[in-house]
């Protein structure tokens, strides 16, 4: 077994409800006053007033940043940031998706480190932890909420930066399924194809562990059992409990054994079409898995059967084969776009999109080497 290493720094509290210790929990982490970082959609659903409630009842003051857009820009960021510093907060919540959580982890960034953030670009590079952040995930999706990871657009250079650093991660995750219970269906179904991206990009990684496996494999078969349903209706608070644990398990998992070339080619979708990093990874996954079969063929082989095929009888080729064939019948039946050209992406971006790719570093652990060729191919077949 080769030597691994697996860390956690999230303190995770599931239950139906428990957004509402936000308040308990932020004043237990010393906050006196809080930023909470949101984005509209999540206002017009009513979830921000109930966290807003929650903290001013249990003594916390808080400011509202309502500004966040889906990729969130630097501006958005630094906007946010003004807020915090002009109303003297001293901690974060974050409701929402993954945009949300990243614009707080990104404040919290620049609360407790020099500007610019883009200085922090890559992985390890934050010096000091930021403030405490409680995060309030409202999809099962990114699982920001645990993860080392926050990305913001540089529109400047059409860029999509990610910047990693357990520094930057969240004291706690409050899980409560009823806060998913407004989520738009084609908003549950892009968010929950993100998740089982994250468990396939980390089972299959070079850099898996025996601890990582565990929850990627459990999290793709989570993922394959509930996210139908959950679509089916974001309601249905059983659905909605399998698929935030599943995103957790997921986001823990590729964490730790880090992604592949799905995810290297979806930022620079959303750096440079703005496109939603769920779709993005979606219509990417197949192709991607179809390219790295001859990789890791016993683990796609167990991706088959954690996705409910029987591979009883099959040769193991076979039976990886089976794989990207359970995730494309996953997406028909959700409804995805099944191609980037039918979500508005033009070819002539395609060899600027591979070096943005390259330069991320991301594809370094996909399990079948890969260059910026291999890279201009795969978006292409994905075209
Ligand atoms: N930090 C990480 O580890 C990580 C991992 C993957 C992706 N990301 C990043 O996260 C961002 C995408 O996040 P996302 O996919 O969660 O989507 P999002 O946060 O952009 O939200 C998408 C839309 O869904 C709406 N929405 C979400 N939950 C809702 C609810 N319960 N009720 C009503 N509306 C709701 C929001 O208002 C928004 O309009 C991208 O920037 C992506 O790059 C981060
Ligand atoms: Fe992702």
């Amino acid at each position: 077994m080769k030597p691994f290493s697996f860390q956690l720094p999230t303190r995770v509290e599931f239950g139906p409800g428990c957004a509402r210790r936000v308040g308990e929990e932020a004043r237990g982490a010393g906050v006196t006053k809080a930023l909470l970082v949101t984005d509209r959609g999540i206002v017009q659903a009513g979830l921000a007033a109930e966290v807003q409630e929650a903290l001013r009842s249990a003594g916390v003051g808080v400011a509202l940043y309502d500004g966040v857009q889906t990729n969130p820009t630097l501006a958005v960021v630094e906007e946010a940031f003004a807020l915090y510093r002009a109303e003297g907060c001293d901690g974060l919540v974050a409701v929402g998706g993954g945009s949300s959580i990243d614009t707080a982890k990104l404040v919290g960034v620049l609360a407790t480190n020099p500007p610019p953030l883009t200085q922090y670009e890559g992985a390890n590079k934050i010096v000091h932890p930021i403030p405490p952040l409680v995060a309030i995930p409202t999809a099962a999706g990114t699982g920001a909420e645990v993860t080392f990871s926050a990305l913001f657009n540089d529109p400047e250079r059409n860029y999509k930066a990610s910047v990693r650093s357990p520094k930057q991660a969240a004291r706690v995750a409050l899980l409560d399924p009823h806060m998913l219970s407004t989520i738009p269906p084609h908003v549950a179904a892009a968010t929950g194809l993100d998740t089982l991206t994250h468990a396939l990009e980390g089972y299959v990684s070079t850099g898996a562990s025996p601890m990582s496996d565990l929850l990627g494999l459990e999290a793709i078969r989570l993922t394959a059992q509930w996210l139908p349903q959950f679509v089916a209706n974001p309601r249905n608070t059983e659905a909605a409990s399998h698929m935030q644990v599943a995103c957790v398990y997921a986001a823990v998992c590729c964490s730790n054994a880090r992604l592949g070339n799905v995810h290297a080619m979806a930022h620079p979708l959303g750096g440079h079409f703005n496109l939603h990093h769920g779709v993005a990874c979606a219509i990417l996954l197949p192709h991607v898995m179809d390219f790295n079969l001859i990789g890791a063929p016993e683990k796609f082989a167990a991706v088959a059967q954690a996705m409910g095929r029987d591979v009883r009888g099959l040769s193991l080729w076979e039976a990886a084969g089976e794989a990207p064939k359970a995730v494309r019948d996953l997406m028909r039946v959700l409804g995805m776009p099944m191609t980037l050209r039918e979500v508005g992406v033009t070819a002539d971006r395609i060899p600027a999109m591979a070096r943005d790719a390259v330069a991320s570093g991301i594809h370094t652990t996909n399990p079948r080497a890969t260059d910026l060729d291999t890279l201009v191919n795969l978006y292409k077949a994905a075209m």
